[in-house]
C-alpha cells in the first residue's frame, strides 16, 4: 500500500494497463494493491490499480508539481449539464466559470450553482461571464450548447478557445413523434464537425452520458463511467485526469474522435431506456480491467 500526495492519476488503454500523470512525468504499468492519493488541494483519492505503478510512485510522490488545470469554463453553462458539471468540479476543488451569451444569466446560474455546492463545500470559486471571457479565463473549456448553437458558438469564441483544451458534450437529438433519437451531421457526430471547423482546438468529445439530472445532486454519488474520445492523447490524459477526481466517476478512452458518434447517440438510447423503465440510467462499461 503507498500513500503519498500526488496530482493527477489516469486510467487509459484497458488491457495495457494503466498510466498515471504527474505534471510532465506519465508512469504507466500496473500494480496490485489500493493507492490512496491526495491532491494538491487535498481532495482524496483511493484506486486500485494492477500493476507495477506503486514502485515509481514511491520515487516521484513528494514532488509533485502543481496541475495545470485550475479554472474550468462553460459555454453554455447557463443549462442544466454545463451547472451540473460545475457543481461537480467545483466540489472537486476547481475554480469554475459558467459562461453565456448573457452576462446577468451567467451571474444568475453561478449563484445557483453555488447554492447547491453550499451542501457538500464552502471553498469553491464560481463565477459568472461571458461565453468568451469564460473561455479566456479557463484552462479547460466544456461546450454546453444546443447542437442547434454549436457551430455559431464556435464562430464567434474560435480566438478565445485557440489551442485549449476543449471538451464536446453536444449530443445532436431529434423528437419526431415523441421519440428521442440521434440526429447526426453528415460528418458523423457534432464532435467532428466542430473539429474539422476549429482544427487548431484540441478537441475531446464526452460525458453525453451523464445526465445534468444526476450531475446537479452533489451528495449523490454518480458512480458511473465518463466517456471520452479524441485524437489528441495528451488532451484526453488531462481531460481523464480532472474526470477521475469526481467521487463515483470513471473515465474510458473510447479511442479516437470518431467514436463521439456512438456517444452523441447513447444519450438517445438513455433517454428512451429511461422512459420505458421511468428510471435515471446511466452507462457502465463492464468487463474493464482499469479502475
Ligand atoms: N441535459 C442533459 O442531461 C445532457 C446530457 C448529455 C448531453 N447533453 C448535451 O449538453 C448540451 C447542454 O445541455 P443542456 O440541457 O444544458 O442544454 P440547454 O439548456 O438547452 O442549453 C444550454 C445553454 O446553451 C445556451 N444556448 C441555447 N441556445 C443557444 C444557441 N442557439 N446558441 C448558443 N447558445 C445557446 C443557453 O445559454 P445562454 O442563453 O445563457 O447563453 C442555454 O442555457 C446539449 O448539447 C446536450 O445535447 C445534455
Amino acid at each position: 500500500m503507498h500513500t503519498g500526495p500526488c496530482q493527477r492519476y489516469v486510467f487509459a488503454g484497458p488491457r495495457a494497463g494503466a498510466m498515471l500523470r504527474f505534471g510532465p512525468t506519465v508512469v504507466k504499468g500496473v500494480v496490485d494493491s489500493f493507492i490512496h492519493l491526495t491532491n494538491a488541494r487535498g481532495s482524496a483519492f483511493n484506486c486500485l490499480l494492477r500493476g507495477r505503478i506503486a514502485k515509481h510512485l514511491e520515487g516521484i510522490s513528494s514532488h509533485v508539481p502543481e496541475s495545470s488545470v485550475s479554472t474550468i469554463g462553460f459555454i453554455g453553462g447557463t443549462g442544466p449539464e454545463g451547472r451540473g458539471l460545475a457543481v461537480r468540479f467545483a466540489a472537486a476543488g476547481h475554480n469554475v466559470v459558467i459562461g453565456s451569451r448573457d452576462a446577468s444569466r451567467a451571474v444568475e446560474a453561478a449563484d445557483e450553482v453555488k447554492i447547491i455546492l453550499s451542501e457538500v463545500s464552502d471553498a469553491a470559486d464560481v463565477r459568472g461571464a461571458l461565453n468568451a471571457d469564460a473561455a479566456s479565463a479557463s484552462d479547460i473549456v466544456f461546450i454546453v450548447v444546443p447542437y442547434a448553437g454549436m457551430m455559431r458558438s464556435l464562430e464567434q469564441l474560435s480566438s478565445s478557445l485557440a489551442g485549449k483544451i476543449c471538451v464536446n458534450v453536444i449530443s445532436p437529438l431529434s423528437f419526431a413523434g415523441g421519440i428521442p433519437a440521434a440526429a447526426p451531421p453528415e460528418i458523423g457526430s457534432a464532435a467532428e464537425e466542430a473539429a474539422q471547423y476549429t482544427p487548431d482546438l484540441r478537441w475531446v468529445a464526452g460525458l453525453h452520458t451523464l445526465s445534468a439530472r444526476d450531475l446537479l445532486k452533489p451528495t449523490s454519488s454518480l458512480d458511473t463511467d465518463a466517456i471520452i474520445c479524441g485524437d489528441d492523447d495528451d488532451a484526453k490524459l488531462t481531460v481523464s485526469a480532472l474526470l477521475s477526481e469526481v467521487p463515483g466517476l470513471r473515465p474510458v478512452d473510447a479511442g479516437s474522435l470518431q467514436s463521439a458518434r456512438y456517444l452523441e447517440g447513447a444519450t438517445a438510447l438513455l433517454i428512451n431506456i429511461n422512459k420505458r423503465y421511468k428510471s435515471h440510467a446511466s452507462l457502465t462499461i463492464a468487463g474493464l480491467n482499469v479502475g
